[in-house]
């Protein structure tokens, strides 16, 4: 009887033990680039070195910016063991090669795969090989793995019906098998929201896909931010909802809709993975990626994600709670038309404000700095008139004295 219970315990822990992810990564959102938005399939060997250069000469690195990912198309095939391919052509060396590169540039190294039988564009998924793949990719030294969820029903690409279970299942298998491989590995979980992955997804993975594929359109970047409301509740540290990766840079809207893109990444605790062709970006682009204050909104330990404070449907007002009772505020402007609202500093600083610290949020106490003018307010008044130009943000952030 005693053998057992002791049997009954033992077995107890080992699925526990091997039924984790790994605790202590992205205790913060994740920041790199993902080669998707901008190249499609066209990825090879010479564009992740390019792009990992890069990101150290042009101080991405030091902002913040960590993962490089090769996103879908690297792989070609699985061999006679079943052991999966990298296309030759485009990856002479091999992945441990690039792995090695990117180390060796102090950056970290993330690669695509999926939960179904293919990926999106139809290469070899993981369905089956989870545990062989998850050696092969603890081997070349992987460290982010975005996991997709095309044909996870065989021959349905968009898998809408899909359930919340074959979902979680699906995954955890995937997580069960990065863990027992052993090397600490980023799981982004990529279902685009269709199985409400933040419902199971904090114990799966450390990211999750809220919708869609975002487009290089303003019309999308709208669509996507509406989803993230009411979400706020899922995200913290090591679990974050994932709006996609950016596109700022990648052309299709004004500077003043990507500086938007961007704050709104920020003030939701985004991962923030560029998604633009780094390589070539002009100053502008690379301001706005590399706007360390507003960086830091996102990075913020609290951990907490904005909450859309005020929907007046083409003008919102956003609040994210950070760490030593500050707070970041974020006007937006939404509509076609420019706007000057009248701004109360004082009553932003104590809406929504924790519970217990009424005190505390006392404007007397605090800087009020405006992180894309990079610059403090004189606080004269509590209350000012602000033009916004169409589609446009204000960034404010309450700074202890
Ligand atoms: C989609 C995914 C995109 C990209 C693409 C690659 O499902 O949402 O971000 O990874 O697949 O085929």
């Amino acid at each position: 009887m005693k053998k057992q219970f002791l049997w009954i315990v033992a077995a107890f822990f080992f699925l526990n033990v091997s039924a984790q992810k790994f605790d202590q990564l992205a205790k913060t959102p994740p920041m790199g680039w993902n080669s998707w938005n901008k190249f499609g399939c066209n990825v090879s060997e010479k564009l992740i070195m390019g792009i990992a250069d890069e990101m150290v000469s042009n101080g991405m690195k030091d902002a913040g910016y960590e993962y490089v990912v090769i996103d879908d198309c690297w792989q070609v095939g699985r061999d006679e063991n079943g052991e999966i391919v990298a296309d030759k052509e485009r990856f002479p060396h091999g992945i441990k090669y690039l792995a090695d590169y990117v180390h060796s540039k102090g950056l970290k190294f993330g690669i695509y795969s999926c939960a179904g039988i293919f990926t999106c564009q139809g290469r070899p998924g993981g369905r089956g090989h989870e545990f062989q793949d998850a050696r092969t990719y603890a081997s070349w030294g992987v460290d982010y793995l975005k996991y997709d969820w095309c044909y996870a029903i065989t021959g349905d690409k968009q898998v809408s019906h899909s359930s919340a279970e074959h979902a979680m299942t699906s995954y955890s298998t995937m997580r069960d098998a990065l863990y027992e491989a052993g090397r600490p590995v980023v799981f982004s979980i990529c279902d685009w929201g269709f199985q409400k992955a933040w419902e199971w997804g904090k114990d799966v993975g450390h990211l999750w896909r809220t919708y869609h594929d975002i487009k290089d359109q303003w019309n999308s970047l709208l669509e996507i931010i509406d989803k993230q409301k009411g979400l706020e509740r899922y995200a913290g540290p090591g679990h974050w909802n994932d709006p996609d990766m950016m596109e700022v840079g990648n052309g299709g809207m004004t500077i003043e809709e990507y500086k938007a893109h961007f704050s709104l990444w920020c003030m939701l605790a985004a991962p923030l993975m560029a998604g633009n062709d780094i390589q070539n970006m002009d100053t502008e682009i690379k301001g706005i990626l590399t706007n360390k204050e507003m960086i830091a909104l996102d990075q913020d330990v609290l951990g907490k994600q904005g909450v859309c404070y005020r929907d007046n449907g083409d003008y919102e007002i956003w609040i994210k709670e950070l760490s030593n009772n500050e707070r970041a505020v974020c006007l937006f402007n939404r509509s076609d038309e420019k706007k000057s609202v009248q701004v109360n500093f004082d009553l932003l600083l104590k809406v929504t404000r924790p519970r217990g610290k009424e005190e505390q949020y006392n404007l007397g106490n605090y800087i009020v700095r405006d992180l894309w003018e990079h610059k403090e307010l004189s606080m004269k008044e509590s209350t000012a008139f602000v033009d916004m130009p169409p589609h446009s943000v204000k960034v404010y952030r309450y700074i202890r004295k």
